[in-house]
């Protein structure tokens, strides 16, 4: 299974030891904390070190594949739009998975809406014919509120949404009024190690920046910045219309003959949690971003590099690093599509099935990809480009900036204002009632 962090030394410092501590106790919890501070870190440790029967969910599929666990939609069934009690089920095939389950873990809490957080309660309850609240199963959330928030798309869930609860985060739902939840606030950015940088984060990520503080950071404004040959910059734009612009741009204008390398697909599961494009179309020339670590640690998820050669099966690309270059082979991989089921051996654990493979070259274009693409995610060179009608989310400026390990790497295509950056006041307020 796919590991993000295995490459790095890690520290494991007392938050760490502390939040493992309490993970273990069986405490309910809400681990949170700044951009980089380690909570994807922590949440695979303890998958790896517990004994418990944990199984691990998120919002989305991207999301999902990143943490090897499966979407909430699918473990528990829920069709995909707004959720209602009527819409939740007992479901036969999950019946021992889920009696049998001891910690459930959710990743990216901050884009799991309300009505989703009732639904789980709810089918925990009917699941494990239990009328404690989540049925009695221990609940993790990992996340950071200043990031992206959940999607509400159209007006009609947003009229549904403001009659129903207070707001759509999964805080606003009642089911957490029946359970202690512990807040666990990680201290230690891992990402970053500029204090002043770091100064500049925490202004933007709480909405109080100054004018000098908006000045420094527009320093990294750069009229007409051009990319030089050999340098790769990844664009994070705020819309996605910008992002198919930039690669299709970019692929176009270039003259090399055109790849194309076909996915093996196994089994049945839908397009949508393709990691990876299942015809993907590459060039000599072409920036791509690796989307796993390899085995051999050449490279991780997020590696940007050109495209120097285009073999049948595999292609070399070219990685500029602490000023030096070098050349890797990236062959085909294999992602294993899981979901969870009671393990057939041990009747008392859970364990995992597959639902097909997916064999392709772990690379997609990658000039531009969108903000909230990149959440979770680490960079050394961006350019952010929040289009002309600037930011749109709460924490979509903060989201964009954290993902850089320096200042110095950061190229603003605009200068910020301070419309671009929002922060929730349902969101403030949450984190004050949780320290109290
Ligand atoms: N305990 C640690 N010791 C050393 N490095 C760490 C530690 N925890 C995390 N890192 C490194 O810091 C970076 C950010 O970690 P991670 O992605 O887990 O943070 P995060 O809190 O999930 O961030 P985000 O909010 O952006 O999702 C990664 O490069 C990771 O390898
Ligand atoms: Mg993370």
């Amino acid at each position: 299974m796919e590991n993000p962090t295995a490459l790095e030394p890690l520290i494991l410092s007392d938050d760490f030891n502390y939040a493992l501590e309490r993970m273990e106790a069986g405490a309910n919890l809400f681990i949170t904390g700044r951009a980089g501070t380690g909570k994807s870190t922590l949440l695979q440790i303890f998958r790896r070190s517990t004994q418990k029967n944990v199984v691990v969910v998120a919002p989305t599929g991207v999301a999902a594949l990143n943490v090897g666990g499966q979407t909430i939609h699918s473990l528990f069934g829920f069709p995909p739009r707004l959720l209602q009690k009527k819409d939740v089920r007992p479901n036969r095939r999950y019946k021992r998975l889920f009696l049998n389950l001891e910690t459930l873990v959710i990743d990216e809490i901050s884009m799991v809406r309300a009505d989703m957080m009732m639904a789980i309660d709810y089918a925990l309850k009917i699941n494990r014919d239990s009328g404690k609240p989540f049925g009695g199963v221990q609940v993790i959330f990992f996340g950071d509120l200043y990031q992206l928030p959940p999607v509400v798309s159209t007006q009609e869930e947003r009229n549904w949404f403001s009659l129903k609860y207070s707001s759509a985060y999964f805080f606003a739902a009642p089911c957490l009024d029946y359970i202690d939840l512990e807040m666990i606030e990680l201290q230690q950015v891992y990402r970053q190690d500029s204090t002043h940088f770091l100064r500049l984060l925490e202004a933007i990520r709480n909405a109080t920046m100054d004018y000098e503080e908006l000045e420094s950071l527009n320093e990294r404004h750069v009229e007409d910045f051009t990319v030089e040959e050999g340098d790769n910059y990844l664009t994070l734009a705020a819309r996605n219309a910008t992002v198919n612009k930039i690669n299709v741009t970019a692929l176009a204008e270039n003259q090399n003959p055109e790849m194309l390398y076909v996915a093996k697909v196994t089994g049945s599961f839908k397009e949508n949690l393709f990691p990876v494009p299942g015809a993907l179309k590459l060039k000599v020339g072409a920036q791509v971003m690796t989307v796993r670590n390899d085995t051999d640690r050449k490279y991780v998820n997020g590696t940007i590099g050109t495209v120097k050669e285009c073999k049948p099966e595999s292609v070399i690309i070219t990685i500029k690093e602490d000023g030096k270059t070098a050349d890797i082979e990236v062959g085909y991989e294999e992602w294993d599509i899981i979901r969870y089921k009671a393990d057939d051996a041990d009747l008392t654990k859970i364990g995992t099935e597959s639902m097909g493979k997916f064999k392709q070259i772990p690379v997609r274009l990658a000039w531009a990809v969108t903000i909230h693409k990149s959440q979770g995610k680490t960079f050394d060179r961006i350019i952010i480009d929040l289009g002309s009608g600037g930011a749109f989310e709460h924490g979509q400026t903060y989201v964009a900036l954290s993902r850089c390990r320096t200042l110095e790497g950061i190229v603003l295509r605009r200068p910020l204002t301070p419309r671009d950056v929002m922060i929730d006041p349902a969101v403030v307020e949450y984190y004050e009632m949780m320290r109290r």
